[in-house]
This record gives C-alpha cells, structure tokens and sequence, in this order.
C-alpha cells in the first residue's frame, strides 16, 4: 500500500488548478443509464471512485470511455444487466446511485446493499422508502436491494407522488430525483438535499430533457417524461478539493491562487477561513488566497448545506490544531467522523472529544510521526497536519486519499511542498 512521506515546515506558494467535483460526477455518470443516446462529459476528475464506478456501469452493458480530449462518453445503448454486485458496490457507497436509474428506466433492478464505512454506517432506508412511495417493490435479501417498478397498462413505469424523507441526504436525493425523471406524472421531493452537486446533476438532467422545477431548493417538483436524450455537460468545480487546498495554505502559511473554482459554492467555507485569518480574494473563478498570519482557532458546526459541510470538517481541524486558542467543532452528519483525531494527537495536537464535539486546544508545533489514514477526509487533514509539523511524517493507507484526490501530492509538490508518494 502507497504512503505519502511529507516533511514539513515550508510555505506553500504557486498556482493550483481544482479538478471536476467527485460528488457531482458519481450521480451525473450514473445519469447516463436514464438514456439510450451517450452523454458527454468534460471536467470529469481522474479518480479511483470514477474508476470504480466505470467498471459498476460497465457491467451492466454500458461503455464508459475517456477520449483524448479527456471528455468521458456514457453509452448506455445496451444494456443487458441490471445488477451492480457486492464486490464493486462494498469498495464505494455511491455506487447505489445506479439503483434510481436502472429501475426508472428498466422496471427492475438489482443492487447491492452497500456496506458502511469508516465515518458511520450510512444507510440507504431513505432511499429505499421514497422508491416505494413511487410505486416500486423493493425486497432486501442476502445483502442485496430487489427492486421492480408496479405495471400499469401492461408497462412497467414508477408513478409521480411526493416523497418526503425523514432526513436530508444527499445521495438519496439524487437517487430519487433520476428516478423520477421518467416516472409516469408529477413527483415531488420535500426536504430535498440542496448541496451544489445535488443541483448539477439537474442542470444535466435538464439538458437531457427531464422537467425539473425548484432547482437549488429543498422542494424539487419533476413532471415524469417517456424518455430522455443524450446531452453535453461540464461538472462543477470540486468545493472540497478547493477548501482543503486553502486548508493546506492556512496552516503552512504562504499564498496559493485556485483556478476553475466555483467559489459561489463555497461560501460557508470561505467565511471560516476568513475568520481563521486567510486574506481571500476573489477572481471569477480564481481565488487568491494569503496566510501571513498564525492562524486563529475557529469553531464550527457541521450542517447540510448551505451549512459548514461535513467533508470540510477534518480539514479546518488540521488548521486548528495549530491555532491560537480553543476551537469546538460539531460534527451533526456522521456519527463516527472523528477519527482523525487519534492520529492528530500522533502529531502532537491536543483534542479532546465528547460525543459528537471535539475541543482543539491550539499548539504551538507538531511534531512528525508515523500516523494511518482512515477515510477520505482524514487522509487529507493527516496531509495538511504533516505538512506544518516539524519532520517527516508518513502518511500509511493512503489509498482512501485516491478516491477523492486527484494526483494530490503531485499538485502540491509544483507549489513547494516536500511530498513524495512511496511504494510501501
Ligand atoms: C454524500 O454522502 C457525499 N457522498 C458525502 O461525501 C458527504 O459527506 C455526504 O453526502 C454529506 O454531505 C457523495 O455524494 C458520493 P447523506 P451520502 O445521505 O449521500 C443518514 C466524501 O467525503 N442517512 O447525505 O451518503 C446518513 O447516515 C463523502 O466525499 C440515513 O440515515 O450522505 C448520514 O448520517 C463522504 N438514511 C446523513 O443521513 C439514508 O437512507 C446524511 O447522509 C441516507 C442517509
């Protein structure tokens, strides 16, 4: 397994182009199952998640192919299966994003339950309920979703009706917003997930046909249509690969300039920072971001969005921990999302969790030791950490920093720091 070995201490300062959001390209490549004619997409990121799912789509006859010119084509013409299985579906919980389309454009499918993960047990009950309300029989049997769309007319077609979910989620919107795109009559999504992603994968929907109203709102009104064409699409910006790079700079101090950001989809994160200390200035899709200050410790809770999101949380702690004061961070969303914190407190820092609150006490330097990475998030935080702490620190497992990261250390070696990937 792959390690990062990071010395740290040196200001970051260069340029760094932001790749295509991962949270937005998972639902907008499963998207292209609602269609028998491709979709193609510019600004799909190089990622071990994008892999993962290629292969999930490909196994039911769809082609996922990325051209030279770097556009991803989604052929969804001939499809033969309707199963996505355990073994590819267990390595990335997006991967139950296909079930929406699958059932809505085939009448049937079969979906692995996902499994959990490090940061919590992630059900998909939510999911499952809003596709019963719209008229599908779903069985759970052996680790797997069943699931058939009612026949009406002799055809079989979901049905349009409002589907309430007892929480926001974010990929359970998604997976009923595909869903209902081609069901017969008017669905309608209350307390829908409002996250950017949520709202690019309907502009995709869109142009692909589908009758979207309420786009960017918590209440999402789709008049179902009989089929859906094939379309072009630029995903958004990544808000989360931008927010861990201004993360990075904030605590190793320096100037960085972002370019092909989508800084209108970062605002809870960019007053945070500003708050923090970083001088952020922006640019249309450029942001200029300094830190010639010692950062200051800056609480937070994690809420949906436009709330602080929770994949910003492990990151803003890496900046705290070295920051003047005391900070509380909430983490509202997950229910085991902490698990940075052990390895921080490796490096030195001093944190303190109760239940869902961790309480950073700001030291004055961390020192470099052998620290594991965990899950996606924390790999990235362990990376900022190590990268302010005096020597070289290992970062092990960092597998879990591929499926959202792309080429990380290669972007922050080309703006000084001293960061290299070891086979281990
Ligand atoms: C999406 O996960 C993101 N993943 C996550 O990003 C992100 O952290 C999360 O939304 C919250 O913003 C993708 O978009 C691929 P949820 P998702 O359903 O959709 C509970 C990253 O680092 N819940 O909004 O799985 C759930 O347990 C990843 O890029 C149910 O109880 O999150 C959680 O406590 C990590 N039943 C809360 O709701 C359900 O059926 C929010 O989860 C669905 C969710």
């Amino acid at each position: 397994m792959d390690q990062l070995v990071i010395t740290g201490g040196k200001p970051l300062k260069g340029d760094i182009t932001i790749s295509g959001a991962k949270n937005a390209a998972l639902p907008i490549l499963c998207a292209g199952l609602l269609s028998a004619e491709p979709i193609l997409l510019s600004n799909v990121p190089h990622l071990a998640d994008i892999r993962t799912l290629s292969k999930i789509l490909e196994g039911t006859g769809c082609t996922v192919t990325r051209g030279e010119d770097d556009i991803v084509t989604v052929n969804a013409a001939n499809i033969h299966s309707q199963e996505a299985p355990y073994e590819l579906v267990k390595t990335m919980r997006a991967s139950v994003l296909v079930l929406g389309p699958l059932l809505a454009r085939f009448g049937k499918a079969k979906v692995s339950l996902p499994g959990g993960c490090a940061i919590g047990q992630r059900p998909v009950d939510q999911h499952i309920k809003g596709l019963q309300a719209l008229g599908a029989q779903i069985t759970v049997d052996a680790g797997y979703i069943y699931a058939t769309a009612p026949t009406v007319n002799g055809r079989a077609r979901l049905q349009g009706a409002l589907v309430r979910t007892d929480m926001i989620t974010v990929t359970g919107t998604e997976n009923l917003l595909m869903a209902a795109t081609l069901a017969d009559g008017e669905t309608i999504l209350e307390n829908a997930a409002r996250e950017p992603e949520v709202t690019d994968l309907a502009h995709l929907l869109v142009s692909m046909g589908a009758k979207i109203t309420g786009i960017g709102t918590d209440r999402l009104v789709i008049q179902g249509v009989e089929a859906l064409h094939g379309a072009k699409h630029a995903v958004m910006p990544d808000r989360i690969e931008a927010g861990t790079f201004l993360c990075a700079v904030a605590a190793t101090g320096g100037e960085l300039t972002l370019h092909n950001t989508d800084p209108a989809s970062m605002g809870a994160t960019l007053d945070k920072l500003r708050e923090c200390g970083l001088s952020i200035t922006l640019d249309g899709t450029r942001i200029h971001a300094k830190m010639d200050v010692l950062p200051k410790a800056v609480s937070f809770q994690t809420r949906e969005y436009p709330g602080f999101a929770t994949d910003m949380q492990a990151q803003v702690m890496a900046v705290n921990v070295i920051a003047a004061g005391v900070a509380t961070i909430s983490e509202h969303i997950f229910e085991n999302r902490f698990m940075h914190v052990q390895e921080l407190c490796r490096l030195g820092a001093d944190i303190a969790i109760d239940g869902h609150t961790a309480v950073v006490r700001g030291v004055k330097q961390l020192k470099a030791a052998p620290v594991m990475a965990t899950d996606l998030r924390a790999s990235a935080c362990l990376v900022i950490a190590a990268m302010a702490a005096q020597g070289q620190t290992t970062v092990e497992r960092i597998y879990h920093l591929d499926r959202g990261y792309d080429r990380m250390e290669v972007k922050l070696r080309a703006v000084g720091a001293r960061i290299e990937r070891v086979a281990a």
